[in-house]
């Protein structure tokens, strides 16, 4: 126990020096790198092998959650170790990748981020914690090395300061499972106005780096009990346009490192039929995964319990089939004609129709156990396709514009309670990746969910 405490103690020295450390503009950046001593992977690799060793030694004793994350400690550290090859074989004498020095500052985050939840699970199994103790000293004296390596050589942005203090700060605020939402009145919100979004929170590849390029995530914000912390992915797994099942994970660092338990929920056997999934624009919430039917202009309900399909014919003239799309600078998206969104109340459908003249309306999903009703419906003024996506908190529908491959712009709300259209909202989200292919709000912790070119990406929402 008290070494975890050294431990934890550690991650937050470091951060307090990064606090204290000047910023420094790129090319600085660059030259201090190109001048510093051989990362220390020797280090890395015994690390891991104790990792492996910690592993073999307690995990028949621990909970599956302990496992997974030294699990996911174990495969965090390897990549760590290959980014690291990589970039500094990208070090020709100069320069190294701004990109690849984004992708070593995440791994380390995820790695902070897994040690946090390792703090907090062993804190839960404080008997078990005893075996480990010994294993976790040593490992604390060769991860300092790393760290101070890290604080002295690679991170050295201001950014990454900022980044790394509020995934702690996220960490010790969201360990605990959080209660299912009640839900609150039309238009009376718990958070005041949407004033602005973090850089990103937490970004990964997940289970399947690369393999996807469009899909849907997130977190079900009225869950059954017992699956508070469950995470959920749809992958467009058949021809990057549909999908047949939901794979489930226990907790956000499962998702992050890849192990899927209890796995795939099948929606049907086979593509694509009627209740296949089309377009990366789904939900779930309620134990059901809301999303566009196949073929159809109308929306799917699947239950996870029942496994059952009920559906919602959306109006005569409804846009769909790729007809109209979500689109960036340079293309459209395919099979984004309709986006289900959840927020503090419920599932809503944002789409457009013929009569419409390809504006974006907006619809609430209603209904009982067997069937779907579509609810109060908003027309608006924004044409759909100068939109990149779409996401609803506490009743405002807000429409995002792709400002450039780093750059996404929130720039239109419109408030259904009050009818109020604004398009000059203006708050910048920071991209990772060019394309956000999937946008939804998570109401349970006030995160905004994106899925851009096969990759997970979170952003706290910051509320007046
Ligand atoms: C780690 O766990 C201890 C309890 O054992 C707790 O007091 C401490 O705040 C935790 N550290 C972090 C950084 O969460
Ligand atoms: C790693 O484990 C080996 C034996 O398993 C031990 O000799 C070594 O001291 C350990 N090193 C660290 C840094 O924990
Ligand atoms: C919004 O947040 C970003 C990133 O944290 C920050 O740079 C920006 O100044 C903030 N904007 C406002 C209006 O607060
Ligand atoms: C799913 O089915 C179960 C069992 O009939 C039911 O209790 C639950 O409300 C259903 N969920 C949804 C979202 O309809």
């Amino acid at each position: 126990m008290k070494s975890l405490l050294y431990l934890c103690a550690l991650f937050t020295l470091s951060l307090q020096e990064w606090d204290i450390l000047p910023s420094l503009a790129p090319d600085q950046c660059v030259c201090k790198l190109s001048n510093t001593k051989a990362f220390p992977q020797d280090n890395l690799k015994t690390i891991q092998q104790n990792v492996s060793g910690c592993i073999n030694e307690v995990s028949p004793k621990k909970s599956m959650e302990l496992k997974s994350l030294l699990l996911g400690l174990e495969q965090r550290l390897p990549q760590l170790q290959q980014d690291m090859t990589e970039l500094q074989l990208q070090d020709d004498g100069g320069l190294y990748g701004v990109l690849a020095l984004h992708v070593i500052q995440n791994e380390l985050t995820e790695i902070t981020l897994l040690m946090e939840k390792l703090n907090a699970t062993m804190e839960a199994h404080a008997q078990q914690a005893r075996d480990t103790t010994q294993q976790i000293q040593t490992l604390r004296a060769e991860l300092q090395q790393l760290q101070s390596f890290d604080t002295q050589q690679v991170i050295k942005r201001d950014q990454t300061n900022q980044r790394l203090k509020r995934d702690l700060d996220q960490c010790r605020n969201g360990a605990p499972p959080t209660a299912p939402p009640s839900v609150p009145p039309h238009a009376l919100c718990p958070h005041g106005r949407l004033q602005n979004v973090t850089r990103p929170r937490m970004h990964t590849a997940g289970e399947y780096p690369g393999s996807y390029k469009y899909g849907a995530w997130g977190q079900d914000p009225k869950p059954e009990g017992g699956k508070e912390s469950w995470y959920w992915f749809v992958p467009m797994a058949a021809s990057n346009r549909y999908a047949h099942y939901v794979r489930l994970y226990s907790s956000l660092s499962s998702l992050v490192v890849g192990i899927s338990v209890p796995g795939n929920v099948m929606i049907h056997p086979s593509n694509p039929t009627t209740n296949t999934v089309q377009g990366p624009n789904a939900v779930l919430y309620g134990g059901a995964l809301y999303y566009n039917c196949y073929n159809m202009d109308a929306v799917c309900r699947f239950n996870l319990s029942t496994k059952t399909v009920a559906t919602l014919q959306l109006p005569k003239g409804t846009r769909f089939n790729s007809k109209s799309n979500f689109c960036n600078l340079d293309e459209c998206f395919p099979f984004t004609d309709l986006d289900l969104a959840t927020d503090e109340s419920g599932v809503w459908v944002i789409y457009t129709t013929n009569q419409d003249n390809g504006n974006l309306v907006v619809s609430r999903v209603e209904g009982g156990p067997d069937e779907l009703v579509l609810g109060q419906t908003w027309h608006t003024s924004l044409y759909k396709q100068a939109t990149s996506n779409t996401f609803m908190v506490c009743g405002v529908l807000y429409a995002t514009r792709a400002v450039s491959k780093d750059l996404e712009e929130i720039f239109y709300s419109y408030d259904t309670a009050t009818g109020k259209e604004t398009f000059d909202v203006r708050i910048y989200l920071k991209k990772m990746f060019p394309n956000v292919y999937f946008l939804n709000y998570s109401p349970v912790d006030q995160m905004l969910h994106a899925y851009c070119d096969s990759n997970m990406v979170s952003y706290k929402m910051i509320f007046q």
